[in-house]
């Protein structure tokens, strides 16, 4: 049986501002906080721990993608567009203010404040 991924680390300029950013998105309770960290535990047993980056290096753009249900994606869709956030139908950019319809199922990204790539999919991609 492979590992499952238990939690991973996402840096940000402020982890509460991150992580709320995440959860307000997602409609789940506010991000603990956990040491360092804030954390958002998501369904599947994975944490995100949102963590203040230190140093003068710019922050790496990890991709989060969320397989969601086709009512969750209508919600977190609505918010996105009810907060007039820009949205793409592909990981490049390359067409905004639209989703797409891959693997027989909706797909929408947008950018997290510190430029995280977040990924809303109702179908997994194979
Ligand atoms: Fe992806």
């Amino acid at each position: 049986m492979p590992a499952r991924l238990d939690h991973t680390i996402v840096h940000a300029r402020d982890r509460f501002a991150a992580a709320r950013f995440l959860t307000e998105l997602i409609d789940e309770p506010e991000p603990k906080a956990f040491g360092p960290f804030a954390s958002v535990p998501l369904s599947g047993g994975v944490t995100l721990d949102y963590y203040d980056h230190r140093g003068d290096a710019e922050i790496v753009s990890q991709h989060l993608a969320f397989l969601v249900s086709e009512e969750e994606f209508d919600a977190i869709f609505a918010r996105i567009t009810e907060r007039e956030l820009p949205y793409w139908a592909d990981p490049a950019h390359a067409e905004p203010q639209r989703i797409n319809h891959l693997f027989g199922g909706r797909g929408v990204y947008i950018d997290d404040p510190d430029g995280h790539s977040i990924e809303f999919i109702t179908h997994t991609y194979v």
